[in-house]
């Protein structure tokens, strides 16, 4: 475990996430901050009284200024307003890129040493806000996108072979949006090329919902976004940074000539270990793949240019 792992943001994402890391001792302290009153000092008392029953030694607490925050080995990201019906992600652009900003340089000044894990929206656009904010190498800040967006295809996959959701392996690249690339190519079950046991019809309309994942959830929630899924994968994230797994997981980080793309994140096959981003994967892709990723870029720089910071 670290020391103090910090969740800025105690609305759903935020919150659920405090509670997964807790129950996994990832950290001696959990903090977590928000700008609401009272949220996050209740939620967190709340969450550290299901300690003696979960058994976790973890202590969370809530704040809303960043004194507890102090020297945070990492911090997770998830402040910003949520998706509601009808929205795109990049409808949250100008709001989200202003409160990520301002997380930043509090984080900046208070936990110089911290790993980002940014999972705000617009992702990819959102972690550019925090790196120029903050200043931080690209080893120490990555978006969580590529784990979620893989988890929905793995289980969309699973239930239409009926097999379980553990021997589906799989790769999603891209941006968090709708041009994201699901790696057909990559996508196994027990290591037998997909394309062995589906068709490519089938294959084409699982992709399909997946590059629509968050917005179905949306859809049915009506007030918010997705939450449950996204915090398990900012913890995926989270737990191979903090033992030092050295997993390999599709997240967003900034590309410098890697897959011929610089200057942007984008989501690429990553190992995470305990000093953040390790290494970006290049794998071979398909021509159609290739170009698909390169739309995918195109649909990231986009907002990027016209971030206001
Ligand atoms: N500092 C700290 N917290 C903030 C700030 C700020 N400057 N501005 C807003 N917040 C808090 C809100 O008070 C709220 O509690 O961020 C929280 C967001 O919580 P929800 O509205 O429940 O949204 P959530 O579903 O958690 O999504 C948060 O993650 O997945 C993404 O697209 C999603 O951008 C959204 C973010």
């Amino acid at each position: 475990m670290v020391n103090k792992i910090t969740v800025v943001g105690a609305g759903n994402v935020g919150a659920t996430t405090a509670q997964r890391i807790a129950e996994k001792e990832l950290a001696r302290t959990v903090v977590m901050v928000d700008v609401m009153e009272g949220i996050p000092e209740g939620k967190g008392l709340d969450q550290w009284q299901s300690a003696p029953i979960e058994g976790f030694d973890a202590r969370v607490i809530g704040t809303n200024g960043y004194e507890e925050a102090h020297d945070s080995d990492i911090v997770v990201i998830t402040a910003g307003i949520a998706r509601k019906p009808g929205m795109s992600r990049d409808d949250l652009l100008n709001t989200n890129a202003g409160i990520v900003k301002q997380v930043s340089e509090q984080i900046k000044s208070t936990s110089p040493h911290a790993i980002l894990i940014v999972v705000s929206n617009p992702l990819d656009v959102m972690c550019y806000v925090a790196m120029k904010v903050t200043g931080f190498p690209r080893q120490r800040i990555l978006g969580m996108a590529g784990v979620l967006d893989t988890a929905r295809y793995r289980a969309f996959l699973a239930e239409a072979l009926d097999v379980s959701v553990r021997d589906i392996q799989a790769m999603v690249l891209g941006g968090h949006g709708d041009t994201m690339v699901p790696l057909i190519s990559y996508t196994s079950v027990s290591g037998i090329p997909i394309t062995q046991l589906m068709t490519q019809a089938k294959l084409n309309a699982i992709v399909e919902r997946t590059r629509g994942g968050g917005a179905e959830i949306v859809k049915h929630l009506k007030t918010g976004s997705a939450y449950y899924a996204p915090s398990s994968a900012a913890v995926q994230m989270c737990e191979s940074i903090v033992l030092d797994q050295k997993r390999i997981l599709p997240c967003a980080a900034w590309l410098e000539g890697e897959y011929g793309m610089s200057g942007l994140f984008l989501g690429v096959p990553c190992k995470l270990g305990r000093s953040g981003l390790e290494k970006i994967i290049e794998v071979e892709l398909t021509r159609e793949e290739r170009d698909a990723l390169a739309k995918s870029a195109d649909a990231v720089r986009e907002p990027m240019g016209a971030v206001k910071l």
